[in-house]
């Protein structure tokens, strides 16, 4: 595209800036301590569409934290290409394992960023990666290149489950309106070897608790004479997995989509080595269900694991004691084929049939969502690949991924769209976890292919 090297050179350390300054705001949509800071979040994403020419921009109210939305319609015959991503971000916990403090961020280089990578809560998830969009419309916009429409629609509950989308989406369908949806909120295989995130995993999220006496008790007292829900809950959960790594909720597995093995022998193409896999992250073996590999285990099939567990004593010393109560969250990876509805009714079921009769046990579903797929013969998906090939010169692989949005199904259901998903994040740059961190490579690579997907995405369109 025209000027395009030099408009990033002379604008590279601007945009740098700039997206420091959305990385100061705490927008930690999980804790109600942050409301103002979601919401002065939204007021920065607004004022950085207003600065790049983008027009009607607003902050839309929702029975939650607001979207902000904004558009550039150049010509109503012309494609449509709706830009997702979200401006809320994990709680950094536990931030004593963070180099630098979350929210105020800084460039350092690593063994895999060696031109720098900025380390901040949001840097890649997904602060950085919607950011790249802004500036690559600001280029498209200041150069006189855009060649579509464009609609932005970026929201601020994306970390706790989307809970206002599904009324937000209904309540917007002639707004939303597109051809495509262009998302960067997923990763790639590598610097040197690009992929497109062809297929999302669903979730069915659940929290159990289990009750056993009305109140703590001595647990000498006690102890052998009543149930131990810490104990229990336990022992129930080590019930959820067979020998084999499997999952022995029945009708788990009812209708998930088994791959041909031509699809299998196409997927191990992609470039992986268990070795370096194993050493990133100080593990002697991997893990998980039999007769899959470690690029199945976390892509095609279904899991189940436990975030999170708790009750009784956790202070320092020893207390002895047999708690009233103890707690889990419990969540389930789905794929293709699975509803996340049937799946956490399916959930309950079982988990309240392994419960003994000394214990009550109580189960909460929290957010869900359905798996996604992208076909690859999609003209937004060749678009994109013939993008990455002109900014990497390096085909890219389509590769399914782990990771749930859940509002992309939604979209699908509602807009009758389909998602692309050019993610520019790698699995190391520790996304949700301490020292999350984005590459400056990748960044201005994001900014760079970016407008390529726009300018392909409308050659192609007129062949439809
Ligand atoms: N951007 C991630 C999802 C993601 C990351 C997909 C990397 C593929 C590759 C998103 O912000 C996220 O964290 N989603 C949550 C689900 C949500 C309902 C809390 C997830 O996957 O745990
Ligand atoms: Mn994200
Ligand atoms: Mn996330």
């Amino acid at each position: 595209m025209k000027n395009q090297k030099e408009y990033l050179e002379i604008h590279k350390d601007r945009f740098i800036k700039e997206l420091f300054d959305l990385l100061k705001t705490p927008s930690i949509s999980a804790n109600p301590a942050n409301t103002q800071d979601v919401l002065d979040m939204a007021n920065l994403v607004k004022t950085s569409l207003i600065k790049i020419g983008c027009d009607n921009v607003e902050i839309c109210k929702t029975p939650g934290y607001p979207v902000v939305y904004a558009e550039k319609i150049i010509d109503p015959q012309s494609p449509t290409v709706l830009v997702y991503g979200h401006y809320d971000v994990q709680p950094a916990d536990p931030i004593e394992l963070w180099d630098n403090p979350p929210f105020k961020p800084l460039i350092k280089t690593t063994e895999i960023h060696p031109e720098g990578a900025v380390f901040a809560r949001g840097a890649c998830d997904d602060k950085g990666q919607m950011f790249m969009h802004i500036k690559a419309i600001e280029y498209l916009i200041a150069t006189n290149q855009l060649p579509c429409n464009v609609k932005f629609m970026i929201e601020g509950e994306e970390e706790i489950g989307s809970p206002s989308l599904d009324w937000f989406v209904k309540n917007h369908l002639e707004k939303l309106q597109n051809d495509v949806i262009l998302i960067s909120d997923t990763g790639m295989i590598s610097n040197t070897q690009p992929s497109i995130t062809t297929g999302l995993r669903g979730l069915s999220y659940m929290e159990v608790t289990v009750t056993g006496p009305n109140r703590d008790l001595h647990s000498g007292l006690y102890g052998g004479a009543v149930g131990n829900p810490i104990n229990i809950l336990s022992k129930m959960i080590s019930r959820l997995h067979n020998e084999e790594n499997g999952v022995t909720i029945p009708g788990f597995y009812k209708n998930v989509e088994i791959l041909s093995s031509e699809e299998r022998a196409e997927m191990a193409k992609a470039p992986f080595s268990l070795e370096d896999y194993k050493n990133s992250l100080n593990l002697k073996e991997v893990y998980g269900e039999a007769g899959y590999t470690t690029n199945e285990r976390n892509s095609i099939r279904p899991t189940l694991d436990v975030n999170g567990i708790w009750g009784g004593y956790n202070g320092d010393g020893a207390k002895t004691v047999i708690p009233s109560k103890a707690h889990a969250k419990i969540s389930m990876r789905l794929v293709p084929g699975q509803d996340h509805e049937e799946i956490s009714e399916l959930f309950a079921n079982y988990f309240k049939s392994l419960a003994p009769k000394a214990v009550l046990v109580e189960i909460k579903t929290h957010h869900g969502g359905h798996p996604y797929v992208t076909p690859t013969n999609h003209i937004g998906y060749q678009a994109a690949k013939k993008a990455y090939e002109a900014t990497f010169d390096k085909s890219p692989i389509p590769q399914r991924s782990g990771g749930s949005i859940p509002i992309v199904s939604l979209f699908e259901k509602e807009l009758k769209s389909k998602s692309i998903l050019m993610g520019f994040g790698l699995d190391s740059d520790a996304i949700h976890s301490p020292n999350e961190h984005f590459g400056l490579f990748n960044f201005f690579k994001g900014i760079e292919t970016i407008p390529l997907f726009y300018k392909y995405f409308t050659e192609l369109s007129k062949y439809e």
